[in-house]
């Protein structure tokens, strides 16, 4: 039998080898299908006149800012991670949309946005309230007064049941295998996802592990770091994956409309 080496990689910065296949894996279904419901918000609060400029926060490797910019909206595209923002370029090239590395605690671009989105409970990555309203502060100095915010987050129950306490295979691919374990801690409503990659190099496999840490909130605590920060609250409805609906008890996923005072 063929012996193969292995390198150990640690990172513990979310995002780094994920980017890879990450579309291959299905992971931007999620913001392709919000994508097309904002465009649909979007579109009603659209200025006729003016070239209409979206922000994607946390936008991983582009397919939400692709679809934006394919229907004629100036996008810019904002992540921490080059590794996503590596592939968004691949994917879709630098022309048709602006990528920028910056953390969204410190969001800071030239001019101003007429819409924000924040997709696929990125916002669940803030693991404490404090930076959770940084977020808020920084898209209410780029926002343009009147505009809209729409993002999604994980619901207490939904981090609790969706991730919960468990070892499972993420991607089994040949050249791509990543095992995930994820651990609920309850008191802190956080979870700490473990990812063990291992990924063919030639006759070699690189090991890798990085670590995903996201917390979920009471809707009343998101709802009131909004407020604070100029935001009032349009709508809260439950994102299914697919449509907006009515809040439930059971509801995981909470999608907020807020407008810029
Ligand atoms: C679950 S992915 C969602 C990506 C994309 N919105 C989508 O729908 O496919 C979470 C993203 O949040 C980004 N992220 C996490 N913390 C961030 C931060 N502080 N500032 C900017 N981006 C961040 C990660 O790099 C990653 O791309």
């Amino acid at each position: 039998m063929e012996k193969s080496s292995m390198n150990l990689q640690e990172s513990h910065s979310a995002y780094r080898h994920l980017p890879r296949t990450y579309a291959a894996c299905g992971e931007t279904e999620f913001s392709v299908r919000m994508a097309e419901w904002v465009l649909v918000r979007i579109s009603e609060n659209r200025p006729a006149e003016s070239q209409f400029h979206v922000l994607d926060l946390a936008c991983g490797v582009g397919a939400a800012a692709e679809i934006f910019a394919l229907n004629g909206y100036q996008v810019t595209g904002i992540d921490s991670s080059e590794e996503m923002l590596m592939e968004a370029r691949r994917r879709t090239g630098s022309s048709l949309v602006e990528w920028i590395k910056q953390d969204m605690r410190q969001l800071n671009v030239a001019g101003h946005a007429d819409f924000v989105t924040c997709m696929y409970d990125a916002l669940n990555f803030m693991t404490t309230v404090d930076d959770l309203s940084a977020v808020f502060g920084r898209v209410a100095t780029v926002l343009r007064c009147g505009g809209l915010f729409i993002f999604d987050m994980y619901t207490i129950r939904g981090l609790a049941e969706t991730w919960g306490s468990r070892c499972e295979i993420h991607t089994d691919r040949a050249d791509f295998f990543v095992v995930s374990q994820t651990e609920w801690n309850s008191e802190a409503s956080i979870n700490t996802k473990t990812l063990h990659g291992f990924e063919r190099d030639g006759a070699c496999w690189r090991r890798w592990i990085e670590r995903h840490v996201i917390r979920a909130y009471p809707m009343e605590v998101i709802w009131a770091a909004l407020e604070k920060n100029n935001f009032h609250v349009l709508d809260v409805s439950e994102w299914t994956g697919a449509e907006a609906r009515p809040l439930r008890p059971e509801t995981t996923r909470l999608l907020f409309t807020s407008k810029r005072l």
